[in-house]
């Protein structure tokens, strides 16, 4: 059974239809990856995912749960985050803080009663710090921890993104333009993360523009195209498609 499956769904916006008839399958343990030309629907189809927006029709199941319709913290519970096209990082904080929101997200006692030091909440506060650590040395960043998120490279902010979105202990990481505005060794740098969270045992779901660090690191690739999936197949096959390199020719 897959982890992830997305079955028929379809997305209206008015009278455009941004996702129309999609339906894949995420394996648990693999790099999955969903490419496509600006305004193809791959945003679209994560928010669905997400539940940051109601489908028009079609069903998402996770672990054969279907899913479609929760709020989005009720998605983020059941072991499915994600990272966002624009980089989010909370200003004012640290990268440990940073990191430490998206832990607080998931905990018992929770960000709010933690930040007033209500009884209790010491020993978590605690763990939960120490953990976020853990994740920023993981994700090589360690040494920028008590540095203001907002101060920090572009490549150093994604992986604060991917801590955070880790912190919540995720089954499955969906992943919007990791590579958006980084340069060619920064690009390196976070494929080579998201191999390394593959490795600890999490799916990925990978939306990406940057040709050469999908065909590197996906085991599968979806191809959208007008909302309508036009492919799918091993990264190999994919490059040797000829509607698919149609669609990118006619890209330029
Ligand atoms: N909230 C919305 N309301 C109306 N139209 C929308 C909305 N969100 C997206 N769209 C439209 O839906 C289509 C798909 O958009 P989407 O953002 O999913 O594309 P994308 O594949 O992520 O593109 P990009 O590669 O540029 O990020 C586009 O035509 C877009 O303008
Ligand atoms: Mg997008």
């Amino acid at each position: 059974m897959d982890l992830l499956q997305v079955d028929k769904l379809h997305k209206r916006f008015g009278g455009l239809q941004a996702v129309s008839d999609v339906s894949f399958g995420v394996r648990s343990g693999q790099i999955k990856a969903v490419i496509g030309p600006n305004g193809a629907g791959k945003t679209t189809l994560f928010n669905l995912i997400s539940g940051a927006l109601p489908s028009s029709s079609g069903r998402v199941l996770f672990k054969g749960q279907e899913i479609q319709g929760k709020k989005p913290h009720q998605v983020a519970q059941l072991g499915i985050a994600r990272t966002y096209q624009n980089i989010k990082m909370f200003s004012g904080m640290t990268a440990l803080e940073n990191v430490m929101v998206g832990r607080h997200l998931q905990s018992r006692s929770g960000f709010v009663s933690s930040m007033f030091n209500l009884p209790g909440t010491r020993g978590e506060e605690r763990l939960i710090r120490e953990k976020s650590m853990e994740l920023l040395g993981l994700l090589e960043i360690a040494d920028v921890a008590h540095v203001s998120a907002t101060s920090l490279a572009f490549g150093q902010q994604r992986a604060v993104e991917f801590a955070r979105a880790l912190a919540m202990e995720p089954e499955i990481l969906l992943l919007d333009e990791p590579a958006a505005g980084l340069n060619m060794y920064e690009t390196a740098e976070v494929g080579r993360l998201i191999s390394r969270i593959r490795d600890l045992g999490i799916t990925v779901l990978l939306v990406e523009h940057d040709m050469s660090l999908v065909m590197d690191i996906s085991d599968e690739i979806v191809v959208l195209s007008f909302g309508q999936k036009i492919a799918e197949n091993l990264p190999a096959a994919i490059q040797q498609d000829p509607e698919v390199i149609k669609i990118y020719l006619g890209e330029e």
